[in-house]
């Protein structure tokens, strides 16, 4: 490990959400993403809605193929691998939508809302004297245009700076080759024309076409016979059907909690016979399944949805007052 300290502090911050769990339920982060928010952030705002997604449509079908992959891998915290993934941050935690993040906040990593130290070592010799040295979270949106990427340490492709993000500072796994060209052709998608006008609710629907999109490319990735991205994809669907399964929590939803994990290990069955080398068809058609099943429960979800942590008058009671 070259930067033990920042991930010390990441568990640090994990293991003090914990505790104040423990201690207080009705007080305890309910969701995970409440762990890197700013202390002075609007937790029910930020937790209820997202800046929205600006993704220009992409040109031809290897084009469209690489930015779903970019898209899942870009919000499943294992590509980073180690203690952010068990943290449950992904690149999507920090550049939300691909945009900024004005609330967030991780001790350790933070020196003020916004910002975090990520780059400070990437490419340098000082890599090992921990320097903490913060910088602000860029949106994505437009940087698919630029020479040059990143301010401390920098690089000139997006592909290079992605893999250094990936395996430099946060010490995931190096990316199978066609998740690096993914996230690359991902962020040189996210464009201004193509923003919202504003804010968007995170809602069940939209989680639920992340998972879709997800496995519909990690279908693609097998129909390509890569193994590796395949596997990938299938841990991001997985990772976006958890973070759905957080928002229904609580006695009366112990039906939807349920169905999201009978279709979580449908997905992990699918993963272990595609790594078994099972039947490339036979595994299609799983995921095809999979994806059918979640079509099916998405109306129940729906119903529940009020609920739900989705629903803001349902999150408030559960942030603490300082956070309300
Ligand atoms: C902990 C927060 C955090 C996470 C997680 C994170 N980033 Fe960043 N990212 C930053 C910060 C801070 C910078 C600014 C670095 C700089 O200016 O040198 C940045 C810069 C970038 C840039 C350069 C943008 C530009 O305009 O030069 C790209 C591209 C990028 N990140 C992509 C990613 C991808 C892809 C992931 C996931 C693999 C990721 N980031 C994960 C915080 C984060």
């Amino acid at each position: 490990m070259r930067r033990p300290r920042v991930f010390a502090l990441i568990f640090a911050a994990a293991a003090t959400a914990t505790a104040a769990a423990a201690q207080n339920a009705r007080d305890a982060p309910p969701l995970r993403e409440a762990a890197w928010l700013a202390p002075e952030a609007n937790a029910r705002a930020a937790l209820t809605q997202t800046p929205g997604e600006c993704l220009r449509a992409p040109e031809g079908e290897e084009t469209r193929y690489l930015v779903e992959v970019g898209r899942a891998a870009f919000r499943n915290p294992l590509l980073l691998g180690g203690p952010a993934a068990r943290a449950g941050l992904s690149c999507d935690s920090c550049h939300r939508d691909g945009r900024d993040n004005p609330d967030f906040f991780l001790a350790g990593l933070s020196d003020a809302p916004g910002r975090a130290d990520v780059t400070s070592s990437l490419f340098s010799k000082v890599r090992e004297d921990g320097v903490f040295n913060p910088l602000p979270i860029p949106s994505l949106v437009g940087a698919g245009d630029k020479a040059v990427f990143g301010s401390g340490a920098r690089a000139n492709s997006l592909r290079a700076f992605i893999e250094s993000v990936v395996t430099e500072e946060f010490q995931g796994a190096p990316p199978p080759a066609a998740t690096l060209d993914g996230l690359a052709a991902y962020v040189a998608h996210l464009d201004e024309a193509a923003c919202p006008d504003g804010p968007v609710p995170h809602m069940e629907t939209r989680a639920l076409e992340t998972v879709d999109r997800a496995l519909a490319a990690a279908a693609a990735a097998l129909g390509r016979k890569d193994g590796a991205t395949a596997d990938l994809l299938l841990s991001s669907a997985q990772q976006a059907l958890g973070r759905i399964h957080e928002r229904y929590a609580g006695p009366s939803l112990a039906e939807a909690r349920a169905r999201l994990e009978a279709s979580a290990r449908d997905i992990g069955a699918v993963r272990a016979r595609a790594g078994a080398g099972e039947d490339a068809q036979a595994v299609l058609h799983r995921i095809e399944e999979a994806r059918a099943a979640l079509a099916a429960l998405a109306p129940y979800l729906a119903a529940q949805r009020g609920e739900s942590l989705y629903d803001s008058e349902k999150l408030a009671p559960k942030l603490s007052d300082a956070r309300r």
